[in-house]
């Protein structure tokens, strides 16, 4: 992977598990600094370790402080009850949104993002108002995050979607450097095409696959 070329080089990421975790791991690879956060932050050294020696971990608010892109990766239950310090911090950031809403671990609030007419893109920047919210890296399971990634086969596509042109770029770029291909479906209200249910949905698709199922150019 080439270096990084763009003026994106802080990657901030909120919730470091499976998708954060394995994210940095890409991203730091990649070339970027990386900056791991969660409640829980002296867990993630090990972590910030394995990624290199520009990776480091810390609370939510120094990995905001720190970051040109967040990367927000928390089970969707986490994201109101973030501190409204955060929410703040949060303001005209370019924020990446992996989440998904799932019932039976986030309760109510899973129940009323399913019913957004506009998806979860839609449904999260109303947590978040302010924030410049893509939706991206909801749809690839973690496990292929790991295995697939770099490997020889057909790379997965990641379907992106946003209202907010730089933030898109910075998806695109992202997705790229960590060795995906990136598939820009529209505005934030798109988001939908690929919520959880959907016919690209954890499906590890190709960006032709996810073209075509999605009717696009
Ligand atoms: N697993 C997948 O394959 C997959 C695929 C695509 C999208 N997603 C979605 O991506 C999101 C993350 O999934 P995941 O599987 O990576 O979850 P995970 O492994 O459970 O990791 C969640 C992370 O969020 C942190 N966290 C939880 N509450 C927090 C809070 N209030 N403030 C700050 N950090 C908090 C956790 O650390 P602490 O508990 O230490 O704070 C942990 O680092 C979810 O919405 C999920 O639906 C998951």
């Amino acid at each position: 992977m080439a270096a990084v070329a763009t003026k994106i080089k802080k990657i901030g990421i909120i919730g470091s598990g499976h998708i954060g975790g394995n994210l940095g791991l890409l991203l730091g690879k990649a070339g970027y600094e990386v900056f791991y956060s969660s409640r829980h932050p002296e867990k993630l050294k090990g972590l910030a370790t394995a990624t290199g020696t520009k990776a480091r971990a810390g609370s939510v608010p120094e990995a905001i402080e720190f970051a040109d892109v967040v990367i927000l990766s928390v089970p969707l239950k986490a994201i109101p009850e973030l501190d409204e310090n955060t929410k703040n911090a949060l303001k005209g950031k370019i924020v990446i949104d992996t989440s998904n809403p799932y019932p039976e671990r986030d309760g109510e609030i899973a129940s009323q993002a399913l019913k957004e007419p506009g998806g979860m893109g839609v449904f999260v920047s109303k947590l978040l108002p302010g924030a410049r919210i893509v939706r991206a890296f909801n749809t690839v399971y973690f496990e292929d995050l790991k295995k697939r990634v770099n490997s020889n086969g057909e790379k997965i596509g990641i379907p992106i979607a946003g209202d907010d042109e730089e933030g898109v770029n910075a998806a695109v770029e992202l997705v790229q450097h960590a060795g995906l291909d990136p598939v820009v479906v529209g505005g934030l209200n798109k988001s939908k095409a690929f919520d959880v249910g959907t016919t690209v949905y954890a499906t590890s698709a190709s960006a032709q696959e996810i073209r075509q199922k999605l009717n696009l150019k």
